[in-house]
């Protein structure tokens, strides 16, 4: 007999999570507006808001913690967090930050001007704040067929260059960087093909573009580029990673998600220039060079998770788990966008609550009642996400409606994934009596959807 798939890892140590009655969601849900960011996460059973910052460390990493260099310059904390950026990305210059956000908020301080434009494949939310804060524009070159939800393709997450040709070309000398964001989170972490990666960074090197690899979840692009595209399934995760960042010009990365750590960040480049740039905000921002932000632990632990995490095993077991949650919802016939993502499911909220109009938020709708349903914390990415147009202030319902499914990083077992199926089951089971949904009470001119206060209607 074949043997069953099973982790590549083994528990060690255990943190008690609590169920609640339905009456109490319902209290604790009022009370946080019907926004889920602003729940205690003590009353949350399984918390699927995010996959960043809620992994679980490995021994390895533990262990490094306590090896930890703090001095203030020069660590030997930073050189050994310098040499494994430069040995699994292939950048020489680094400077870490606290987290994603702030690697963007360095290098865009000295790269990005009012009115600038930046073509990328989805902006993440905080990439494109950060854009627009400064009076530039973002501008999405996402390929069409990310919009359909159902349409099974390999690498969803690619750029169109079609639609990438035409944003260099109206722009010309107004388009500081390209962001390429792999996976594409906010099309449903969907991959980008070595490929796409390849004739993107051709395309704007022709132009005289440089493009910035948002590399958040690099490594699970990697395994998909790995398991589905011709040519590489006899090559290392490493090796892909190398060959992907080799197209580029430079890196942000949110190490909360591919590194498995709690938080930090950085900026990788091989242009000395940016590096130059880029340093002299950093140390107001973020503090001195060699640390900008973090411990001297905190480095350790993310170059052994940097390491770890680019092995094959781990991020088998990481996507197999996502790919199980599929198949129960494939069993229930719950639509997501298809196929699964590398770090999370996103369920088509416009699909599932179909009664519900988009001006009342069908995603958010089901978010809160998923957790009512079985105390399940998801997240919205889709019309509150997606912000007002910052010029006609008009609501963006143009892109997708999803709900995000993110599982952390070594945290849940396959038996949360079958609760979760289960609530999601029990709440697709009625879908056609959820008629209505949220109103916005009150928002934030950037980023509304973290403070967002909320009516049902
Ligand atoms: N880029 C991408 C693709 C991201 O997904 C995120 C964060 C960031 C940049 C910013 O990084 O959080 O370390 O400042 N994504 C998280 C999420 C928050 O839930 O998807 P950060």
């Amino acid at each position: 007999m074949e043997l069953p798939f099973a982790e590549s890892w083994k528990i060690k140590m255990i943190e008690p999570i609590k169920k609640s009655t339905r009456e109490q969601r319902e209290q604790w849900l009022k009370e946080a507006h019907y926004n889920v960011f602003q729940l205690k996460a003590e009353n949350v059973y399984i918390d699927l808001l995010t996959d960043s910052g809620t992994g679980a460390m490995s021994d390895r990493q533990w262990s490094a913690l306590m090896l930890g260099d703090e001095s203030y310059a020069g660590a030997t904390s930073f050189y050994k967090f310098k040499q494994t950026i430069e040995k699994i990305l292939g950048f020489k210059y680094v400077i870490p930050t606290h987290q994603g956000r702030a690697a963007e908020n360095v290098l865009f301080s000295y790269l990005v001007k009012e009115g600038h434009v930046i073509p990328g494949n989805a902006h993440f939310d905080t990439t494109k704040g950060h854009i627009e804060a400064r009076k530039a524009i973002a501008i999405d070159v996402t390929c069409p067929e990310a919009k359909d939800t159902q349409k099974e393709l390999p690498f969803k997450g690619n750029v169109s260059l079609e639609l990438l040709e035409k944003v260099l070309l109206e722009n010309k000398g107004n388009v500081p960087f390209m962001v390429l964001t792999v996976t594409n989170n906010t099309v449903g972490g969907q991959p980008v093909s070595m490929k796409n990666i390849k004739e993107t960074c051709d395309l704007c090197h022709k132009y005289g573009v440089p493009v910035v690899m948002d590399s958040a979840r690099f490594a699970e692009n990697a395994y998909f580029i790995k398991t589905r595209e011709e040519g590489y399934k006899d090559k290392s995760i490493k090796e892909i990673a190398k060959q992907m960042f080799s197209y580029v010009d430079a890196a942000t990365m949110s190490a909360k998600k591919d590194a498995i750590v709690n938080m930090g960040g950085f900026i990788a480049t091989n242009n000395e220039e940016w590096y130059e740039g880029a340093k002299s905000f950093c140390i107001p921002f973020e503090g001195y060079i060699t640390y900008g932000g973090l411990n001297g632990r905190d480095l350790n632990a993310l170059a052994q998770g940097l390491e770890e995490n680019t092995e094959f095993d781990m991020l088998q077991t990481r996507i197999h788990q996502v790919e199980y949650l599929a198949s129960k919802l494939d069993e229930y016939g719950i639509p997501y966008q298809r196929p699964a993502g590398g770090h999370a499911i996103f369920v088509d909220a416009d699909k599932v609550l179909t009664a519900v109009p988009k001006e009342e938020f069908p995603a958010q709708t089901l978010t809160c009642e998923l957790y009512l349903e079985a105390g399940i914390r998801a997240c919205e990415i889709g019309y509150m996400l997606a912000d007002r147009d910052p010029i006609t202030k008009e609501n963006r319902f143009g892109g997708l409606d999803l709900l995000r499914l993110a599982i952390p990083r070594r945290v849940y077992t396959d038996n949360h994934m079958d609760v979760i199926a289960a609530a999601l089951k029990n709440v697709y089971d009625k879908r056609e009596s959820i008629t209505r949904g949220v109103a916005i009470e009150w928002e934030a001119p950037l980023m509304r959807h973290f403070t967002v206060k909320l009516r049902r209607l």
